[in-house]
Parts: structure tokens; C-alpha cells; sequence
């Protein structure tokens, strides 16, 4: 049934005379399984076009951001773009509430104004290959996982060692299809990235949370940023004499607009599906984790969002840190709904079922396959509920909204020093400036009230959702000492931790020696964390760990013979934040009974969600006075600015920032997000519904030149009018 439903939309989306695009491909292959496709959508340039190791190609173009986005190259002098999101902790890190450039945007007028970031990496691919042979060499069938894993990682080793031998590149390799294929990826690592510009929030983030997530989106997501190199063009960590880097390749720009139906293709990273998932995982994801998530993080947020409204202060501490937290809150949100409508739990177990009668009818495969479906059905009875624990205990732990709790966590890599005999007094040094950084930032974005507020109440939540069996040691001292009243325990935590004070935190990191293990030992923060980190050390991973192993195997089965079952199907890998390509066209939905939504918005549309009581919607003077104006020069297109437009690409996590290209290769958008309907693309892709969401680069164009008057970064850009 799960073929027959896809088969039935795609041909129905053909008959409107477009095509589903599902699928996110390896650039290696293109010219093997997609080009032949590509072309027939309209795509006008070759594979080689795309990647290639023997001239400049759009792969040169394209780079991880940071360490979870994508970025591109937009002129022959390293400008790149990305999104404002991406950006955003950088953006933030410049920002007080002197400078403000989260809320009043940052241009930088000239190259010397340009801020260095210090941390901040891209990453581009030089090469990849297929390395399955070497990396499965020696691993035999009656290996156990342990064995199996040892063996794989010697290989591996072996593999990236000779790969970036000589040079200044790094190596990774990694698995697809769940360890039946293996690729190498060759990577160059740039680290002097300077930010160049960003809107102010209330175009980078317009619409903010409420609107994130989905469609009409009228958000400006885009930051500029310049990577540096030395004078041989090669990577160097920060300095005045570094030279803008000279790229093989850049993206043309488009003005010319664009049509319902043309092709589009995105090329990045995405970062984690699991296509192939079987209906079990669903089932714990949809109705039993997913839910108890979104309540968590719910509570964190109804506390975090009162403070940031009463206090401006608060607002530019807490942004980023609300918009991790809200933004998978959201997204699983809509996964939960999208994955009920598409009923995709049943949509797999009558595909499964399909699978188990094939096996059945083959005494061969009987043998090897047999087993598949009953073994997931008894490991899952277990994993969720590990699953469950482990995540949730994340929620604290993590340090997403208990920081004093988790502060302790910097100083874990000491603690392992000093517990080591022989170490040295400099990696002890360097370990201490690191530490001191990351504790200055902490203290900046830290606002006490709402911290210990936020603690109080996630921590009661622990004691209603997960099993007894995994309540930490502590427990016993909060039921004895306290009768079981978190408020107390934790008034008298804040009341007493050293943790609280920026100077006794420092001076405890200065003087820390082997001595301060005790002192931090009897700080009751601490001891909060340790104890949760124990369950979680201690209960629950080793479980968690081996059943995921188990898992692991029975994954690589069955993506192998389903392979063989659905023999007629090209599968794609799923994502693994490998370099991919997605291609499919521009086009609108249906979101509802009676709702279709067009495939793009306009300025027109910020002035009607503009709303002076919302800080979401508030919309900048300088916009409006350009709207009344109507001073759109080059960028303007039937009386107003186009802003934003869904796709059909099929992309994730990670693709922000990526590039969405026309047909003949040329920068029409920079994807964002994905619409509402269709988030639950990571588990099942619906044809209809799932939709990437990309700024339209007309409104970035307009936002550089007429709202920031920084035209002079255009000279620099390639543009095709
Ligand atoms: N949903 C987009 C993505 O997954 C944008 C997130 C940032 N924006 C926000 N309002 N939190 O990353
Ligand atoms: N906003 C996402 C990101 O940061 C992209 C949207 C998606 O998940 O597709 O990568």
C-alpha cells in the first residue's frame, strides 16, 4: 500500500504536468541516476556541471556553515550567504544592548568593518569516493557488533589517514544505507569567517516563532559573512594580514524571477532522516516521545517567554537559546499531526506485511531475512522506553534552559585532567582560557530568576513522566530533607551553589588543582548534575547502547533486503549531513479543505501581518518608508518585492542556507524552512504537502541595497538580469 499511495499521487502530479521531489542524492551519482530525469524537468547544465574533481564545479561553491547549516558563495572575493538563523549566534555574540545588532540589524560599510568570529568554521568538499570495499574489509557475517564495529573503525582510520596524507585537508568517512555503503569525504576547513551583514531581526526573524514552520512566510532569513584565507589562499585562523578567499567557484545571481512548475534544485546538507524506518520507530516517535518532548519544552518556554517579554535585557540574553528550544518543540508539533493524517504508522506495517510475504515465499530468504519484523516489534517493546529516558534526561542535562544546573559540565574535561597522573601544564592552561570563555558567555546570557524558575518547574515534570526506576540518587535526599517540595530543594540549591556568582565561579576556574574535585563534590548544583548524569551514565545508557547496536544490525538487514524487495525502486540514502542534491520545482499546495496556498509571497504581505503590539510582527520604519515609496529600483515585480516561495525539494535540518538554483544554475533563493504540513518529510515524504521554504534573493538583493544602503557588496556579485 505504502507504494501504491506514492505511485498514485506522482501520477497525479505528473498529470498537472510537474513530478514529486523526493529524494536527496549524492552528488557522485547524479550522472548515474538522476541527470537523465533532471534534464527532462528542465535542467540545462551536465553532472560534471554539478561535481567534478577536474574542473571548478557548484560543489566549490557550497559549504557546511558553522556547525549545522549551509552556506554559499556569492561573489569571487569569499562573500558568502546564509541564513539569519545561522548566523544568529554570532550575530548575537556581537550584541548588547549598546549595539544591538539582533534588533537593529549590523552592515559592515567597508572590509576593515567586518567582525571576526572567533569558533566559527566552514567546511567545503574537495572529493568523496566510494571506500565500501576497503572499509568492509575483513568484516565477516558471524562477527559480533562489537567486532563488526572494531574492525569497521581500524579500517576507517586507516582510509582518512592516507586520504589527507601531505596535505592541509581533513578526511571522514561515513556510512550510508545503514552501513551496507561507505564514502570517503575529503574536506578543506576555512576558520577566519567574518560577519558582513545582517538584517535586523524584524526582517532576518520576521514572524519569529509564530511563524516559523510555516507557510505564507514573509521572514528575511539571510546573513552575509566573508571567509579570509592567508596570502597562498589557503585556510588560517584569524589574523589582519589574512586576504579574502579566492574560490574556485561562485553563484550567479538570477533577477529574472521565477514561475510556478520551473525547476529548482538544492544543494547541501541535510542532516538526519530515516526514510526507511520501520512503522515501530513511528510509533514511539509520533505517540510516545514526540509528546512528552513538546510538554517539556512547552514548560520551558511558557517560563522563558514572560521573562524576555517583561525585560529587553532578558530578551537579547534568552534569543537564541529560545529559538533552539522552540524551534524542534514546534517542528514536532507538526510531525506528530503529519504523520497522523498521512497515517503513516499503518501506511508501513501493510508495507512490512508485503515484505514478510515475499521473504515467506523463498526458503532462502526465510533463512536470512525471517526474523526481521518480529525482532524490531521485541526491541522496540524496550528501546522506547530507553529512548524515552535517555531523551528526556537530555532535557536537563543538555544545558537547553538548566544552566546553573549543567555549568559544572565546563568543567569536565579539568576534572578528567587532574584526574590523569601525568598531565601537562599547558593543556591545562589552553583548557582554562577555553573554559573562562565559555563561562564569561554563560554569565552574560544568564538571568537567575527565570533559570531557577525554569529548574523548579522541568524538575518536578521528571518525577510524573519517566519510570521510578530511573529517579536519580538525589531523590531520596529531596524526599527526606525537603518532604519531596522541588520549590524548597531548589530555593536552597540557589541559595547555596557557588555556581550563582560570575566571581566565585571564575576564581574557582583559576585556582582549580586537584583539591577542587572536593569542593565541587559538596556544591549542591553540582551534585544536582551529577546525579542525573549518573541515571543517565549509569541506567541508561549501557542499555540504550546495546539495543541501538542491535538496532544498528537489523537496520543494515533490512535496507539490504528491501533493496532486493522493492527492486524496482532507486532508494536514496537517508540524510547523514553528507553533501546532497534535491531537485524538484516551484510550486504552491493545498493545505486543507478549501485552502491553497500560491508558491510565493510578497512585501505586500509584511505590511498586512505588521502589528505594533506583536513583537514578532513588527516591521522597521526604513521597510515602510520603502513600501510608501515604492522605491523597489531593480528588484520589483508587479507593484510590490517578492519575499519568500515554496518548492518541492525535498529537504531537512541542515539545508538552511543551502542554495535553491534554477535551471541553469544560477542563486534564485536560499532555502529556510519547510512548511507545516509537510515536516513530517524525515519520516515519510508526502508529494502533495511537503514543501522547502526559500527567501526569494530578489528581497535579500533589496534588503542589501535599498534598506542598508550597502550596494557596494553588489559590485562584487555576478548578476544575471
Ligand atoms: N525552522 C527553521 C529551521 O529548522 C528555522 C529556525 C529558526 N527560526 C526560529 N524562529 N526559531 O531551522
Ligand atoms: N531551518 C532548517 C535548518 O536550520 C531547515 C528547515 C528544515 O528542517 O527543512 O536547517
Amino acid at each position: 500500500m505504502y507504494r501504491k499511495i506514492l505511485l498514485t499521487a506522482v501520477a497525479v502530479i505528473m498529470w498537472l504536468g510537474a513530478y514529486a521531489g523526493e529524494g536527496m542524492w549524492l552528488p557522485l551519482l547524479i550522472e548515474k541516476y538522476n541527470i537523465d530525469e533532471m534534464h527532462a524537468k528542465g535542467f540545462k547544465l551536465s553532472a560534471e556541471d554539478i561535481y567534478s574533481i577536474n574542473k571548478a564545479s557548484m560543489k566549490d561553491a557550497v559549504m557546511i556553515f558553522g556547525g549545522g547549516c549551509t552556506g554559499e558563495l556569492i561573489s569571487d572575493k569569499g562573500l558568502l550567504i546564509t541564513n539569519h538563523h545561522c548566523g544568529y549566534p554570532q550575530i548575537q555574540s556581537h550584541s548588547s544592548v549598546e549595539h544591538d545588532y539582533l534588533t537593529d540589524g549590523f552592515w559592515a560599510m567597508s572590509a576593515d568593518e567586518e567582525l571576526p568570529n572567533q569558533g566559527l568554521k566552514v567546511t567545503f568538499l574537495k572529493r568523496m569516493e566510494d571506500v565500501t570495499i576497503r572499509v568492509l574489509n575483513g568484516v565477516t557475517d558471524d562477527m559480533n557488533m562489537n567486532e563488526r564495529k572494531a574492525a569497521i573503525s581500524k579500517n576507517i582510520a586507516k582510509i582518512m589517514e592516507e586520504a589527507v596524507e601531505g596535505t592541509h585537508y581533513s578526511g571522514l568517512v561515513e556510512s550510508f544505507y545503514y552501513g551496507n555503503q561507505y564514502f570517503l569525504f575529503v574536506n578543506e576547513v576555512f576558520s577566519d569567517v567574518r560577519l558582513v551583514g545582517a538584517p535586523p531581526s524584524s526582517i532576518g526573524k520576521f514572524g519569529g516563532d509564530s511563524d516559523n514552520w510555516t507557510w505564507p512566510r514573509h521572514t528575511g532569513d539571510f546573513s552575509l559573512f566573508r571567509i579570509y584565507a592567508n596570502k597562498n589562499n589557503e585556510p588560517a585562523e584569524y589574523s589582519a594580514e589574512n586576504v579574502p578567499y579566492r574560490p574556485a567557484a561562485h553563484f550567479p545571481i538570477s533577477l529574472k524571477g521565477i514561475e510556478e512548475g520551473d525547476f529548482t534544485m538544492v544543494f547541501g546538507y541535510p542532516g538526519n532522516t530515516s526514510e526507511y524506518a520501520p512503522s515501530f520507530h513511528i510509533e514511539m516517535l509520533a505517540n510516545f516521545i514526540y509528546p512528552k518532548l513538546v510538554d517539556i519544552r512547552t514548560a520551558k518556554l511558557n517560563v522563558m517567554n514572560r521573562y524576555m517579554a517583561a525585560d529587553r535585557g532578558v530578551r537579547i540574553q534568552y534569543a537564541s537559546k529560545n529559538a533552539s528550544i522552540a524551534n524542534a518543540w514546534k517542528r514536532w508539533k507538526g510531525e506528530i499531526r503529519g504523520l497522523a493524517k498521512m497515517d503513516v504508522v499503518s501506511t508501513k506495517q501493510a508495507y512490512e506485511k508485503r515484505f514478510d510475504e515475499w521473504v515467506n515465499s523463498s526458503d532462502d530468504r526465510k533463512a536470512k531475512f525471517g526474523n526481521i519484523i518480529s525482532d524490531y516489534e521485541n526491541i522496540y517493546a524496550d528501546y522506547s522506553q530507553y529512548r524515552l529516558v535517555r531523551d528526556y534526561l537530555n532535557e536537563y542535562i543538555g544545558g537547553l534552559g538548566l544552566e546553573t544546573i549543567c555549568i559544572s559540565r565546563r568543567f569536565e574535561r579539568l576534572l578528567a585532567l587532574y584526574g590523569d597522573s601525568n598531565h601537562d601544564s599547558e593543556t591545562i592552561s589552553t583548557i582554562k582560557a577555553m573554559t573562562e570563555a565559555q563561562l564569561q558567555m554563560h554569565f552574560k546570557n544568564l538571568h537567575l530568576p527565570l533559570d531557577k524558575e525554569t529548574a523548579t518547574v522541568v524538575l518536578e515534570m521528571l518525577y510524573q513522566n519517566i519510570p521510578s526506576a530511573f529517579f536519580p540518587d538525589i531523590t531520596e535526599n529531596i524526599n527526606n530533607k525537603y518532604k519531596g517540595n522541588i520549590s524548597k530543594y531548589i530555593d536552597e540549591v540557589y541559595a547555596k551553589t557557588f555556581f550563582i556568582s560570575q566571581q566565585a565561579t571564575l576564581a574557582f576556574l583559576n585556582g582549580f588543582n586537584s583539591g577542587s574535585v572536593k569542593k565541587l563534590n559538596s556544591d549542591p548544583a553540582y551534585q544536582l548534575y551529577k546525579s542525573l548524569t549518573d541515571v543517565y551514565q549509569q541506567k541508561v545508557l549501557p542499555r540504550y547502547n546495546e539495543l541501538q547496536n542491535r538496532l544498528d544490525s537489523l537496520n543494515r538487514i533490512y535496507m539490504a533486503a528491501l533493496m532486493q524487495f522493492d527492486n524496482e525502486r532507486t532508494f536514496y540514502p537517508d540524510a547523514n549531513f553528507t553533501l546532497r542534491v534535491a531537485y524538484g520545482d516551484v510550486r504552491g499546495y493545498e493545505a486543507g479543505d478549501a485552502v491553497r496556498f500560491l508558491h510565493f509571497t510578497t512585501l505586500e504581505g509584511i505590511m498586512q501581518k505588521e502589528n505594533p503590539d506583536i513583537y514578532d510582527y513588527h516591521v522597521p520604519e526604513r521597510l515602510k518608508q520603502l513600501h510608501a515609496a515604492k522605491d523597489y529600483g531593480r528588484y520589483e515585480l508587479n507593484g510590490t518585492i517578492p519575499v519568500a516561495f515554496t518548492a518541492t525539494n525535498h529537504t531537512t535540518g541542515g539545508n538552511s542556507g543551502s542554495p535553491i538554483l534554477n535551471a541553469r544554475g544560477e542563486l534564485i533563493g536560499v532555502n529556510f524552512d519547510r512548511a507545516w504540513e509537510g515536516v513530517m518529510s524525515d519520516l515519510m515524504f508526502n508529494p502533495d504537502q511537503s514543501r522547502n521554504i526559500s527567501i526569494d534573493i530578489r528581497y535579500a538583493l533589496f534588503i542589501i541595497d535599498k534598506y542598508a544602503n550597502a550596494g557596494y557588496l553588489l559590485d562584487e556579485m555576478t548578476i544575471v538580469e
